[in-house]
């Protein structure tokens, strides 16, 4: 039987396949972003910067959409970065949880936003735009990044100021961290910038790597011998810098076949 749980409708009727999650924290950054915590499911494993579908059951059926898992996989909870689409068939209800809702989650995840899916190097170039900062919240909470990789820049470009907040947030928090800290010191890099309000630094990623900010910032321009990319964004973001990096010369990875860098979207809708 339905019941009304926290404003959501709820079902004690779990589709196949999926179990449900208790909802733990809930914390709106601004009107177009937000971040939620949930239980952890018995069991669950995956790798830094792997997805799974998660959503709510919808007219007795599940709605669910692909979501970077944000939280480090050493966690007890799991976090997730959303965005708010008013018209998005998720996640204009998914923004209305509160603490005691239940979501859904198919605890299968997957992707390519791995370690495995690319080759040794020395640095590692994190490139994000808008959500697609959240599989990134993931592997540089993972010790494992600072013993694979010299440096890690993490890069991430937003509209407006307010939609940085996430990753100063995230930043400040590994520096802060009794054990990561003592690992991310002079290795994590971050370079933030906007691209619609003045900041400290603005504009787009495929600028800074064009007219050579990147590499004075991070000591040399992108080369496939020794720098690793992943990228994570939207679909045009995606394809502008799978371009550059494929006239760096760099080979795309996966988790058959590792590479130099790899791609994957920030889901949303
Ligand atoms: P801009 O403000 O110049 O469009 P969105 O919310 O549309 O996904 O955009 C998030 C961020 O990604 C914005 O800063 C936006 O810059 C930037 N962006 C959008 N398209 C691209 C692209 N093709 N390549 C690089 N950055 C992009």
């Amino acid at each position: 039987m339905d019941q009304i749980v926290g404003g959501l409708a709820a079902t004690s009727e779990v589709p196949k396949g999926f179990v449900t999650l208790e909802v733990q924290s809930v914390h709106h950054y601004t009107e177009r972003l937000f971040s939620f915590t949930t239980q952890r499911p018995a069991g669950f494993r995956f790798r830094s910067g792997e997805f799974a579908m998660i959503g709510l059951m919808v007219d007795c059926k599940p709605l669910v959409r692909a979501y970077s898992i944000a939280s480090p996989n050493w966690e007890e909870h799991l976090e997730f970065y959303s965005i708010k689409v008013p018209d998005g068939p998720l996640t204009s209800r998914l923004q209305n949880i509160q603490i005691g809702d239940e979501i859904l989650i198919r605890p299968k995840p997957v992707g390519t936003l791995v370690f495995d899916a690319l080759l040794p190097g020395k640095r590692l170039f994190l490139l994000s735009t808008g959500t697609g900062i959240a599989p990134f919240s993931s592997v540089i909470r993972d010790p494992e990044v600072y013993e694979k990789f010299d440096q890690i820049h993490l890069l991430h470009t937003c509209r407006e100021v307010a939609e940085l907040q996430y990753g100063e947030e995230l930043v400040q928090s590994v520096h802060a961290h009794e054990y990561l800290g003592e690992l991310a010191v002079g290795k994590l890099h971050h370079h933030p910038s906007a691209t619609r309000e003045t900041y400290k630094n603005t504009g787009r990623i495929d600028d800074w790597i064009k007219d050579g900010r990147l590499a004075r910032l991070c000591g040399g321009d992108l080369t496939p011998d020794t720098d690793r990319v992943m990228i994570c964004g939207s679909m045009a973001m995606l394809d502008t810098l799978k371009g550059i990096c494929e006239e760096h010369g760099f080979l795309e990875g996966s988790n058959s076949k590792p590479g130099q860098f790899v791609i994957e979207k920030a889901f949303a809708g």
